[in-house]
């Protein structure tokens, strides 16, 4: 790769060039597209590796490549987190029963740019607490996305999140968090949902990053099972996220992941 034509801030977080821009939309179009066609295939009585074996055809049919498969040992297209499940569960012969609400989070690799989103949906019927703490979660992902712009703060990002959130008596996670990406898949800086306007890293134009909020409607915390990868909350309680990934612009914010059928709500799909 040429790293020659970006540059690098002091925190170690890279400035990518204008044209750039165009590359992250190409993945992050097809990364979306997936999320958009994988809702015909969220039903009860479905399985979460079905649904991963549809999605790792998607990605080879568009000939790019999922940055999950091989990842740290990851074996799958997608990471599927159910219910209580709050990031990283792991597609597998479990039937989604009636009422289960589900993240599906996708990352592609399109001519070596990442595209990183996650959205919720829901097997059979959504039900009204789901239904409020999945709104709360997409809401607080745009009251995120809102607060980028050149001389804005990450922490100014995370404050406006946790603001919200916690206005609506939920709590958001604290031991995941967003990241840079671009030409590669995890890179600086941690994008925290929480945290006090003003401080951290200061936005700049070229910026790549995802912003992904974890909403819990129960506590904060969060364990890891077993298996080392599926996180889950520690009082059981239901938890949602959802992903973007953006790019700073000179006077705002450019979003790469978003819906081409206008399609991110499980009750608008
Ligand atoms: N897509 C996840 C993220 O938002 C990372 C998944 S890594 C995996 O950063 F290996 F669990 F797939
Ligand atoms: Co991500
Ligand atoms: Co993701």
């Amino acid at each position: 790769m040429d790293e020659s034509r970006s540059r690098m801030t002091k925190d170690g977080i890279r400035i990518y060039e204008a044209e750039d821009f165009a590359g992250m939309h190409r993945a992050g179009e097809l990364a979306a597209r997936i999320l958009d066609d994988i809702a015909a295939a969220v039903f009860p009585g479905q399985t979460t590796g079905e649904i991963d074996r549809l999605i790792e055809e998607m990605v080879d049919a568009a000939g790019a490549k999922s940055a999950t498969i091989g990842y740290k040992g990851y074996k799958h297209a997608s990471c599927i987190s159910v219910n209580h499940v709050v990031c990283h569960g792991i597609p597998g012969s479990k039937l989604l029963k009636d009422g289960d609400i589900l993240n599906i989070d996708v990352t592609v690799i399109v001519d070596g740019w990442f595209g990183d989103s996650s959205r919720m949906y829901v097997a059979g019927k959504l039900s009204r607490k789901a239904e409020r703490l999945i709104q709360v979660t997409h809401d607080a992902l745009f009251k995120g996305i809102e607060a980028v712009r050149p001389g804005r703060t990450f922490g100014d990002i995370g404050a406006a999140i946790q603001a919200y959130v916690e206005s609506q008596r939920m709590s958001v996670v604290r031991d995941f968090c967003g990241h840079g990406l671009g030409r590669v898949f995890h890179a600086p800086p941690n994008v925290l949902h929480y945290g006090r306007p003003g401080t951290g890293a200061v936005l700049e134009e070229g910026m790549f990053f995802t912003i992904e909020p974890m909403v819990n409607l129960g506590r904060p915390e969060t364990k890891v099972l077993a298996d080392d990868w599926t996180a889950v909350t520690r009082d059981k309680s239901l938890s949602a996220q959802f992903e973007h990934s953006v790019g700073v612009t000179a006077d705002g914010v450019d979003i790469f992941t978003l819906s081409p059928g206008g399609k991110f709500h499980p009750t608008w799909g």
